[in-house]
């Protein structure tokens, strides 16, 4: 099926990426410079121009992985090469297998094995797996792609990895070789590519090895390996642009008894076996022919991916073994990349937030979008689906660039809703079925979480303020247990679920957990309620209430109002503890997260939200946000509790599984963080919430060996001031951080922030800040924004194209290409 022709593994100066610097980057030239860069590691640095996180060593503390893929088919690829990949979803459609638990090692991945056929020696392009050392090497991360480049004796080799983008797409992903002799005398070289393949369903391939051993098996057919079993139409395909001089599919005649992937045989040896494996663990490796002459390049473009039937896997394959072909690909996955990038682009004082905000959170925040907290180098994607509520955020950090993924998202999750309001909380996207999560591990307890369906009440607002696309409200969706009815039924189901579930204090009833996932109070009781939630409820129904305002149904608003009224006084009556908000009530009615208690006396999150959902009068805001300051704030942020629990608490259950200052249990939630930078700022204290901002910028942790994870996106968790490794990240990538720090710089520190009358311009800057500059997309109209900082405070005077205009919003510009406006800051 693919290169039958012989001399199409030779490449010409024609084979050259058009525009892409060769390979002599890698050595000749800079293996670029951190000087005056941002996001200085002793690992690497950000280059902006490029849009890259550079790394230059491969032995960073963890993997410092990348995702590639549009949220079809993709998977992630660490600084060396190492990660997986799947279609549409890594437990129910995986194409490549990695080793969890595995790192350091971090493998395996997708490899490529380079022979010298003279002197036998061999190394990867990737360092690993054989992590022989390189005479030079650059990994980059960019949007969508990742090139890692090494450089061994003479011989410059580079391997870029992406996804073609658009939906029609193949299932498949490209690695573009590449291989320079950078010497005066010709060279003969064999490439060896490796990865690993298994059964499509990764939870199963783990589980019933047995079976899944005897039944995938591995042909090589018209040049390409086609793994697959004899009762399912669907295989995975591997195959090269050039046509390969030998292949190997089966794992333990590749690396030969008792070996590894550091010294496998078959490289050893230098020769492939054709081994066409019958069953056992199978893998893709092609092996080239690659002579080259002093100064010459060759390219092999590589073709991993699955097929519903073979004839779809030939059209792939026929496709981009042309490198033509591939390199238009990648072509377009950047211009796609521009051009989302290009739609919220900020200026400001600070050179991390704009490197964040302009480029890596908003790739994390389209990350979080397409895969949730399923599949990363912490969530292996074999178990729990996408998450509810974390889709439902999700939307809010990538709504201004891409609104229609936003409402199909949002749609989708609609669908997981029950007629009593509640939703699933989790669900798989090949599948679509929902499950409950962990709480059906506790059939006793409640099956349902408190938060899960005001989130999307939440997000279907900020969807409306962003688009206007009220038709949308009218869309009718089914529910898991019931017939279709309109968007707006599901949300006014989703306030009625709230109210029909309160506690003894007219709280929520906490259900399994609220955000909270640790937070396990109600054992059957019915009765423990979350406080935090009774904020969050005020929030999503005030939104409710202006949505109604502005749809022109005051009746409706007022009924609204009236349900966060009676709320806030319940709230206020029974949850203010002096200094601050207690956190929840327990199975008894007793208070968790208040001052009389020895653990657990105060929580981050009612201090922030009794700001956010407007619960607070200003007094108490102000004393809860001091309180959480006084008590829970650290240098690398603020924790979520203290003191935390140190051993088993059956009041509270999961949070106390984790030890001191892990996870839930007092360590640094960077989610909640986020949430911190947003009451501050809408308390107008700019320069607490850019503080609280900078604190948990993964670009300002230098200290690489301490914070060990990625320092270009935002990780889960920081452990806490009372956990050993204290400053440590962890489960980086797939977090919530990223869509809620997104909002909070660009819409609350910046304060330009969407609205169903016009883009609101009300920043709480840092009142050093001389201003900053902004240029935003809003319902199809460019906004040149320009801040300048006049006086001190917040006050803010605009002219929108020269002319004055009241208050702090920018009347919609009905049909104009773009719109300039001018701000003062403090007059
Ligand atoms: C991670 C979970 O994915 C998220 O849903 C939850 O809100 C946080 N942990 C806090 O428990």
């Amino acid at each position: 099926m693919v290169g039958t022709d012989a001399d199409a593994a030779t490449m010409g100066q024609d084979d050259r990426i058009a525009g892409e610097p060769g390979l002599t980057h890698v050595s000749g030239h800079p293996v670029g410079s951190a000087v005056g860069k941002v996001g200085v590691t002793p690992y690497g640095y950000v280059d902006e121009e490029a849009r890259e996180y550079v790394v230059t060593r491969p032995d960073t503390p963890t993997p410092w992985i990348n995702y590639l893929g549009e949220g079809r088919y993709g998977g992630i690829v660490s600084n060396t090469g190492g990660g997986y990949s799947f279609d549409c979803d890594p437990r129910n459609r995986r194409v490549s297998r990695y080793r969890y638990n595995g790192i350091p090692a971090d493998q395996p991945g997708r490899y490529v094995y380079l022979r010298d056929q003279e002197t036998s020696t061999y190394w990867s392009v990737t360092w690993q797996p054989v992590r022989r050392e390189p005479d030079a090497y650059e990994c980059r991360h960019g949007a969508g792609y990742t090139r890692i480049a090494t450089e061994h004796d003479e011989i410059a080799s580079e391997l870029l990895y992406f996804v073609p983008p658009g939906e029609d797409a193949p299932a498949c992903e490209l690695w573009v070789l590449r291989v320079r002799n950078l010497g005066g005398r010709p060279r003969r070289l064999r490439s060896f590519s490796y990865v690993e393949l298994g059964y499509p369903d990764a939870a199963i391939d783990q589980q019933n090895l047995d079976w899944a051993q005897h039944i995938v098996s591995s042909r090589f057919e018209d040049g390409a390996l086609l793994t697959g079993t004899l009762f399912r139409a669907d295989a995975t395909f591997f195959a090269s642009s050039a046509a390969p001089l030998g292949f190997d599919s089966d794992r333990e005649t590749f690396i030969g008894r008792c070996g590894d992937l550091r010294a496998p045989g078959v490289v050893e040896r230098g020769e492939p076996t054709g081994s066409e494996a019958p069953r056992g663990n199978n893998i893709g490796s092609l092996c080239h022919e690659l002579e080259l002459a002093p100064g010459e390049e060759r390219r092999i473009v590589y073709v991993l991916g699955i097929a519903t039937d073979i004839a779809e896997a030939r059209r792939a394959v026929a496709t981009y073994r042309n490198p033509v072909a591939a390199d238009t690909a990648f072509r377009a996955l950047r211009e796609g990349w521009d051009a989302y990038l290009s739609r919220f682009v900020v200026e400001t004082p600070d050179p991390e937030l704009n490197a964040m905000v302009d480029v890596w959170n908003q790739v994390q925040c389209r990350t979080t979008l397409h895969w949730s907290r399923f599949a990363s180098a912490y969530e292996t994607g074999l178990g729990r689906g996408m998450g509810t509520r974390d889709s439902a955020q999700d939307t809010l950090g990538t709504m201004h660039a891409e609104p229609e993924r936003a409402r199909e998202t949002l749609t989708r999750i609609w669908r997981l809703q029950f007629l009593d309001g509640h939703t699933w909380h989790q669900f798989f996207p090949l599948t679509g079925e929902g499950t409950s999560g962990l709480a059906a591990e506790m059939p006793e307890w409640p099956q349902w979480f408190c938060d899960d369906h005001l989130w999307l009440v939440i997000a279907v607002c900020a969807y409306l303020q962003e688009t206007g696309d009220f038709g949308y409200l009218e869309q009718r969706v089914p529910y898991e247990d019931g017939p279709a009815e309109t968007i707006w039924d599901h949300m006014v189901r989703a306030v009625s679920f709230t109210l029909e579930h309160r506690g003894p204090h007219g709280l929520p009833r906490a259900g399994f957990a609220d955000w909270d996932d640790t937070l396990n109070i109600d054992h059957g009781s019915g009765k423990a309620e979350s406080v935090w939630c009774g904020m969050q409820f005020c929030r999503a129904v005030l939104d409710l209430a202006e949505l109604t305002d502005e749809l022109g149904r005051t009746d409706e608003a007022e009924r609204f109002r009236g349900h966060v009224r009676e709320m806030t006084v319940a709230v206020n009556a029974h949850a203010w503890d002096g200094a601050w908000y207690a956190r929840a009530f327990d199975d008894e009615g007793e208070p968790i997260g208040v001052a009389s208690e020895t653990l657990h006396r105060i929580n981050m999150n009612p201090q922030t939200w009794c700001v956010i959902g407007e619960v607070a009068p200003p007094e108490r805001a102000e004393r809860s946000l001091a309180s959480m300051h006084e008590h829970l704030a650290t240098e690398f942020g603020i924790a979520l509790l203290d003191p935390p629990y140190n051993g088993g608490s059956d009041r509270v259950r999961g949070t106390s599984t984790y030890p001191p200052g892990a996870k839930e249990n007092g360590g640094i939630f960077c989610h909640a963080n986020a949430w911190a930078i947003v009451a501050a700022a809408m308390l107008g204290k700019g320069d607490l919430a850019h503080d609280y901002y900078r604190r948990i910028l993964p670009l300002l942790r230098p200290d690489s060996d301490r914070y060990l994870v990625e320092p270009y996106v935002y990780c889960q968790n920081v452990c806490g001031p009372t956990h050993p490794q204290f400053g440590m990240g962890r489960n980086s990538w797939l977090t919530g951080t990223a869509a809620w720090t997104y909002v909070a710089a660009t819409q609350w520190i910046l304060g330009i922030r969407p609205t169903y009358r016009g883009l609101l311009v009300a920043p709480a800057l840092p009142e050093t800040w001389s201003g900053f500059r902004a240029r935003r997309l809003f319902r199809g109209t460019v906004y040149e924004i320009d801040v300048e900082r006049v006086g001190a405070g917040n006050r803010v005077a605009l002219t929108v194209d020269g002319e004055p205009v009241d208050g702090d919003a920018v009347p919609l510009a009905e049909g104009r290409d773009r719109v300039s406006v001018r701000v003062q800051l403090g007059g």
